[in-house]
């Protein structure tokens, strides 16, 4: 079955942490090759440290059978700050859950920071979306090497952030944003077109028991590492917020690349603390419109969550 609402295929670079909602990301966009080109994997540090990340997201590539992705290390630190991890959501290895075998596949020797610039400069401009599921540092360094790529780049579409249900890691910051703020303001204030997926939209992106199961019953070794994952992964968020199951966050942005129709948001201004040890790596996102600043994102609220669930699992099948 296909879905509904396919679009032209576009050539991504997915810039992640993995972290067991990245690996679900990465997952459906190489289940998705009608759709999605991936040119390339560049690794980061966030929810575990980068030679963790580096290596997971080679992990997640072999589950998938596609070991000729190009896997790529970037920034094992934020721009100006220590790194902050979570393995208190993620567990000791980023991926805890399943027990998945160490990669054969080699890392890329090139810095992802410069495939990123090269891959930008290398392509006809306006036809390379950069996808980051984690803190900003390898696109901000990328943009702060290379200010050309800013018009090149077709558009950043992120996992980040959040106006209605304001943190996850403080009171007042959701984690990609609050690791590495000064990133963040890079790339806000870059004029590059960006789509967020910020916790307003991934916290309703709940795993609940059915879901979990439907994953289960695709019967293939994809299937069930996702459904162990999210296992793991949902006692953090069922014991915080009393929740259904995980949220996939990260996948909400590949699945924004396939089906746009599924989301819907608000073109806004948004722009991120950097200076107040209080609210450190909030997006102050202007959703009413009230501070006449220029909308320079579209920040996604809502998801037809049922026909997200769809989609994904139908992807999953096709590894
Ligand atoms: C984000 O932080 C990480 O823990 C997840 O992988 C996701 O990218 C959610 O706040
Ligand atoms: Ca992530």
């Amino acid at each position: 079955m296909k879905s509904k609402f396919i679009v032209q295929q576009r050539k991504i670079i997915i810039d992640t942490d993995p972290g067991q909602d990245d690996a679900v990301a990465i997952l459906l966009a190489l289940a998705s090759p009608e759709e999605i080109e991936v040119l390339g994997i560049t690794a980061v540090a966030g929810n575990v440290p980068l030679n963790l990340t580096k290596k997971n997201a080679r992990i997640v590539c072999e589950l998938a059978k596609k070991t000729d992705i190009k896997v790529f290390a970037g920034c094992d630190t934020p721009m100006k700050r220590p790194l902050v991890t979570a393995e208190h959501v993620h567990g000791k290895t980023g991926l805890d859950g399943p027990t998945l075998p160490d990669p054969q596949m080699p890392l890329q020797k090139q810095h992802a920071v410069d495939f990123i610039i090269e891959t930008v400069r290398n392509n006809e401009a306006g036809t390379i979306t950069l996808c980051p599921l984690g803190p900003l540092t390898n696109i901000a360094t990328a943009i702060e090497k290379a200010p050309d790529i800013k018009e090149k780049v077709q558009e950043i579409v992120l996992m980040g952030g959040a106006y209605f249900e304001v943190g996850n890691i403080t009171p007042t910051a959701e984690f990609n944003i609050y690791v590495d703020p000064e990133a963040a303001e890079i790339v806000f204030q870059s004029n590059i077109k960006i789509t967020v997926l910020p916790l307003d939209v991934t916290h309703k992106a709940l795993v609940t028991k059915a879901r979990n199961d439907a994953f289960r019953a695709l019967n293939s070794p994809v299937g069930k590492a996702v459904a162990e994952m999210t296992d793991f992964f949902e006692r953090f968020d069922k014991e915080k917020y009393g929740s259904d199951g995980a949220p996939l966050h990260d996948p909400c942005v590949i699945a924004y690349i396939l089906s746009p129709d599924l989301f819907s948001g608000r073109h806004i201004n948004v722009e991120v603390e950097t200076q107040s040890e209080l609210t450190l790596g909030m997006t102050v996102a202007d959703w009413w419109k009230v501070s006449g600043r220029p909308p320079n994102a579209y920040f996604i609220g809502d998801l037809d969550a049922d026909g997200f669930f769809s989609l994904l699992t139908e992807r999953l099948t096709r590894l």
